[in-house]
């Protein structure tokens, strides 16, 4: 068993019959989804789902389980997901995929949010292996880039997987791909980037994470908030 698939399972263990549970995106969060897949089909766990993407809600389908659309949910009980980033005061960086949007809405309406990733995710500051990824409205993106270089950012449009046009969100959004300098510490980035007009979400998940499930070798580690 591989270390993702190790925390995922150790996740599964916070599940009850009768919760609301999110599913996040991401092979992590996929581990976590068949783990409860199998816990319903063996040992009749009972729960609802909703889904972070369109992809996560497929396999989630897939395999059975009972999915409510995001529309129709008020708030909900356990949310796990991966990260791309976990940084030492629990800031995320996440959303590398193009499904942010729905990830930080469920962040935010469980009761408990799971971040379940291997220690390669562990970093000293937010940016520091990955661009941040900024959904911004299409016809704000010039003047929302030109605001965020205003606060130092550097970086462009993401191009589609042709590099003939640019990515698009789930949710019809532009991705700018910002990098920022590291003297910046979450807690400013996220409120800045959160104060420009035109952004409709970003990567940075500040102040959110209740739980941190981190798998090293076979051993998991768990850090709370
Ligand atoms: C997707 C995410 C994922 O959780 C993140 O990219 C981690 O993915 P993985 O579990 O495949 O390493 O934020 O938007």
């Amino acid at each position: 068993m591989n270390d993702k698939q190790l925390v995922a399972l150790q996740a599964a263990k916070y599940v009850k019959s009768g919760m609301l549970v999110g599913l996040g995106t991401g092979s992590t969060a996929n581990y976590f989804i068949a783990e409860l897949a199998r816990l319903q089909q063996d040992e009749g766990l009972k729960v609802t789902t909703v889904a972070s993407s369109t992809i996560s809600a497929q396999n989630a389908q897939s395999l059975h389980l009972p999915i409510v659309a995001l529309e129709h949910i008020g708030s909900i009980d356990l949310y796990v997901d991966g990260a791309d980033e976990i940084t030492p005061d629990m800031t995320l960086l996440k959303g590398r995929g193009s499904d942010l949007v729905k990830e930080k809405l469920l962040a935010k309406a469980a009761t408990q949010f799971i971040v379940v990733a291997d220690a390669s995710k562990l970093v000293a500051h937010i940016g520091q292996n990955f661009v941040i990824p900024i959904e911004v409205i299409p016809f704000a993106w010039q003047l929302t880039k030109k605001s965020l270089e205003a606060i130092g950012g550097t970086g462009n449009l993401r191009p589609n997987a042709a590099n003939d046009g640019f990515w698009i969100t789930s949710h019809g959004s532009y991705v700018l791909d910002m990098k920022f300098d590291k003297s910046l510490n979450a807690s400013t980035l996220n409120a800045l980037i959160n104060n420009t007009p035109g952004v409709v979400e970003h990567g940075i998940f500040y102040g959110l994470t209740d739980t941190i499930l981190i798998a090293d070798s076979g051993a998991v580690t768990e850090l709370r908030a």
